[in-house]
C-alpha cells in the first residue's frame, strides 16, 4: 500500500476496506441524519452537529477588523448550513499576531466585529429562516512563537525547544510571568468585548503550538508557569478564572485544545514519555476535567503542530513532505484521540478534527463517530474552504457532490505560509488561484517527495 497512494475512495464501502486493510479503527455510518441532531450547550442549542472549524483567512485589515474577504467568507459560512460557526484565530494583542492581517478584537475594533456577527446572522437567517440561529465561537489566540505582526518572525516564546527553536531566526523573547500574567488580562478584555458583541462563546485556545499550546508543555520552564502541571495550566485556568469572575455566565468559555502534540518529552504534551508516537492523554483528560468542574461545556479536540508536524495535524495529499503512514491513519489517530476524551467526560460536548481528507466520504466518519459516542460535533476545516455549503447540501441532498470538496492540496496553507490571503485555490479559484500564484512566485515548489526528518 503506497504511502503516496492518489485517493480512489468511491463508496463507503470502499472506504471500510480500507480501513479493514489499514487495521485501524474507525466508526463508519450510512445514516447521516445523525448530524442533523441539535446539541445542547448549556441553555443553548447548536441547531445541528456540524461545524465549521477556526480557518484563518489572513485578510483583515492593518488594524485588525474583518475586510471584505472576511465578510465574503462568513457570509459563505453562515448559509452553509453548519450548526456552530468556530471564527479564526483572532490576536489579542498586536505583537501576537501570525501575520499583518491577522484579526484583533480589541475596543477599537469592536465594531468591525459586530458587523461580523450580524452578517453571519443575517445569511443564516435568510436562508433557514428567522428562529436559525448558529452557534458562535470567537478563537482568542497569541501566536507565540509564530508571531509575525509587521510580515516577519517576531517570535515570543515559553519555552526552549530544541525541536522547534532550529526554525527560530536569531532574535527571539522568551515571555517572563510578568508579562503572562498582563496577558491573562487582554485575553479576559477580548472575552468582554466578545460578549457585549453578542458572540456565544470565546475559545482560550490551547493548540498548534502557539503560544498557550507551548505552556501546556512547558516542562522545562522556571517559574511559575512552568515544571509542574499546575504551573503549566496556569495561565489557562487563570484566563477562564477571571473570565468567569468578570463576566459570569454571559458568555461561554471553551477551548480549541492540542491533546496530543507529538513532540517528544520533555518538550511535546501529551506524548508517552518514552515514545513520542503514542498518545499519553492522562494530562489532558486531567485538564479536561478541571475545566469541566469549572463549567466549560465544550473542547474542540485537535493535534499536532501545522508547522512542524502537519501530517498529524490535517492528514493530506501533498504537503511539506511525504508522510510517514497513510492518511486514514492520521484520521484515525486523530478521532482516538478524541474519543478517549468523550469517554472522559461523557457530559462535555467534544467537537472533533480532521475529517476533511475523506472528501464525500466524511459524512459517513462523522456520523459513525456520533452513533459510536466517540465526540458530539463533527468539525471540518479545510472542506469549508472549498465547499462552504457542504452542510447544506448533506442535509438536502442526502450526500455531498464530489466534485465540490476539498482535495487536501495543501495549497491553502501554502498561500499562509507565502503571506497571502488563504482561501481554496481548486474550488474558488476566481479569487484564490490568481493570489496563490503571486505568492508562489520565485518560491521553490512543494516537496511532497520528502520524508520529514522530524517525523
Ligand atoms: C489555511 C488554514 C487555516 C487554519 N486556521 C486555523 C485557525 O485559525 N485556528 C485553528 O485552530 N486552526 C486552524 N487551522 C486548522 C484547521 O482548523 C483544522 O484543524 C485542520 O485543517 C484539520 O481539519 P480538516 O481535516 O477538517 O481540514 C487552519 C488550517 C488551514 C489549512
Amino acid at each position: 500500500m503506497g504511502l503516496h497512494e492518489k485517493f480512489k475512495l468511491k463508496s463507503m464501502e470502499d472506504l471500510s476496506n480500507k480501513i479493514e486493510a489499514l487495521g485501524i479503527h474507525i466508526p463508519v455510518s450510512a445514516d447521516i441524519d445523525v448530524l442533523k441532531q441539535p446539541v445542547k450547550l448549556g441553555d443553548k442549542v447548536v441547531p445541528n452537529s456540524i461545524a465549521i472549524q477556526p480557518m484563518e483567512g489572513c485578510d483583515g485589515t492593518p488594524a485588525g477588523e474583518p475586510d471584505e474577504l472576511t465578510f465574503r467568507r462568513y457570509r459563505r459560512f453562515a448559509s452553509g448550513g453548519a450548526g456552530l460557526i468556530w471564527i479564526e484565530a483572532t490576536a489579542v494583542v498586536h505583537e501576537g499576531r501570525a501575520n499583518p492581517r491577522q484579526l484583533y478584537l480589541c475596543r477599537k475594533n469592536k465594531d468591525g466585529f459586530a458587523r461580523l456577527l450580524d452578517t453571519i446572522m443575517e445569511a443564516a437567517k435568510e436562508q433557514f429562516g428567522p428562529n436559525y440561529r448558529p452557534y458562535t465561537v470567537v478563537q482568542l489566540t497569541h501566536s507565540g512563537r509564530y508571531s509575525k505582526p509587521e510580515g516577519k518572525p517576531a517570535p515570543i516564546i515559553a519555552a526552549r525547544n530544541p525541536y522547534l527553536d532550529p526554525y527560530l531566526p536569531d532574535e527571539y523573547s522568551v515571555i517572563s510571568d510578568e508579562q503572562l500574567e498582563e496577558l491573562e488580562d487582554r485575553f479576559v478584555e477580548a472575552a468582554e468585548l466578545a460578549s457585549e458583541i453578542g458572540f456565544d462563546a470565546v475559545d482560550i485556545k490551547s493548540c498548534h503550538r502557539y503560544l498557550n499550546s507551548e505552556l501546556l508543555s512547558a516542562f522545562t520552564r522556571e517559574g511559575k508557569y512552568g515544571g509542574s502541571f499546575d504551573n503549566r495550566t496556569r495561565f489557562l485556568i487563570n484566563i477562564i478564572d477571571k473570565i468567569k469572575q468578570r463576566l459570569g455566565d454571559a458568555i461561554d468559555v471553551t477551548l480549541r485544545l492540542n491533546a496530543y502534540d507529538a513532540i517528544p518529552y520533555p518538550y511535546g504534551w501529551g506524548v508517552d514519555k518514552e515514545n513520542y508516537r503514542k498518545p499519553d492523554l492522562t494530562e489532558p483528560i486531567q485538564l479536561v476535567k478541571i475545566l469541566r468542574d469549572k463549567g466549560v461545556k465544550m473542547v474542540n479536540i485537535t493535534c499536532g503542530n501545522p508547522y512542524y508536524n502537519p501530517h498529524i495535524n490535517r492528514p493530506y495529499d501533498s504537503g511539506p513532505y511525504m508522510p510517514p503512514e497513510h492518511p486514514l491513519e492520521g484520521v484515525a489517530r486523530m478521532l482516538g484521540v478524541a474519543k478517549a476524551i468523550q469517554e472522559s467526560v461523557p457530559d462535555m460536548v467534544v467537537l472533533s478534527s480532521g475529517l476533511t481528507w475523506l472528501r464525500h466520504l466524511s459524512p459517513y466518519i462523522a456520523a459513525g463517530g456520533i452513533k459510536e459516542g466517540w465526540f458530539k460535533i463533527a468539525g471540518f476545516g479545510r472542506m469549508a474552504f472549498a465547499y462552504p455549503d457542504f452542510a447544506r447540501d448533506l442535509f438536502e441532498k442526502g450526500a455531498l457532490n464530489e466534485k465540490k470538496c476539498c482535495i487536501a492540496c495543501g495549497k491553502c496553507s501554502e498561500i499562509m505560509r507565502d503571506g497571502g490571503k488563504a482561501g481554496c485555490v481548486i474550488r474558488d479559484a476566481e479569487i484564490y488561484a490568481p493570489i496563490y500564484k503571486a505568492g508562489r512566485e520565485g518560491k521553490p515548489p512543494i516537496q511532497s517527495d520528502r520524508l520529514a526528518e522530524h517525523v
